[in-house]
């Protein structure tokens, strides 16, 4: 899978995702990573992308050309690299703004099956909208706060994206029993020593009996989402004897406060 990152500051994500297990997957071959600095692509003496809004208003806008013509030598440059040219699609363009779909786990998912991604970053008070409107498929927003830029966000989604890639996990069930497969929080994890400050480990994680250490899993895991994040819950799917657990846990909450 190949990341491509339109952006004003390519080394502050080329250092991020050349790092870690991000930067295993990239030396490895199993993602790529392609910054491209927009500034350039400005036609300005000053190297200059950036220029007082229409209408006036505080801040400064980044002007469509100089992110257009980065765009297009993108977009090219992707296309070269493509052994079958003929079965080349457009890659999806994903502006990173605050006024974008909430970014989740299933929509990882969903764009770690795509060959290429481009993400355009903005600045200051954003991207002259024409430009949007010509390239951008996707808006998507890393939650409801406002940062300086879209480096952090496009950095966030690549992690969480590039370690759903087959290969990229070393131990690649770990990337599907964890904080919101099925739509549940990871249970609690535990290792050595067994007594820590008078804390045991839990009994049944020491008896080696799988099916039992399967179901106080599930069972921590339900009752983590119920206390932390219910609202996870509604799209959880549980079986009938679970559904019954979460039952006496609600039952259990409210009883605890009369
Ligand atoms: N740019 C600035 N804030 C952002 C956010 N919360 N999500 C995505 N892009 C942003």
């Amino acid at each position: 899978m190949n990341f491509h990152v339109l952006t004003l500051f390519p080394e502050m994500i080329e250092n991020a995702i050349n790092t870690s297990i991000t930067g295993r997957a990239i030396e490895s071959g199993l993602i790529s990573l392609n910054a491209v600095n927009i500034r350039d692509f400005s036609e300005d003496k000053h190297n200059r992308v950036d220029d007082y809004p229409y209408g006036g208003g505080a801040g400064m806008v980044i002007q469509a050309e100089p992110v257009y013509k980065a765009y297009g030598y993108l977009a090219n440059h992707i296309k070269l690299s493509k052994d079958d040219q003929s079965s080349y699609k457009k890659p999806r363009v994903i502006y990173v703004t605050p006024q974008g779909d909430v970014f989740n786990q299933n929509m990882a998912a969903e764009l770690s099956l795509e060959e290429d991604l481009i993400f355009l970053c903005g600045h200051y008070e954003g991207i002259d909208e024409r430009v949007l409107e010509m390239i951008v498929t996707d808006n998507i927003s890393i939650g409801d706060y406002v940062l300086t830029g879209g480096e952090l966000p496009a950095m966030v989604m690549i992690d969480a994206i590039a370690r759903l890639v087959p290969g990229v996990l070393s131990n690649e069930a770990s990337s599907e029993f964890e904080s919101f497969k099925d739509n549940l929080l990871e249970y609690p994890q535990y290792t050595r020593p067994e007594v820590f400050m008078g804390r045991k480990v839990p009994d049944v994680l020491l008896s080696g009996h799988h099916a039992k250490i399967e179901a106080f899993r599930r069972q921590q895991a339900i009752a983590r989402t119920y206390e932390r994040r219910p609202d996870l819950l509604e799209n959880s799917t549980l079986s009938e004897e679970e559904r019954e657990y979460l039952t006496r846990l609600i039952f259990q909450k409210n009883y605890d406060v009369y």
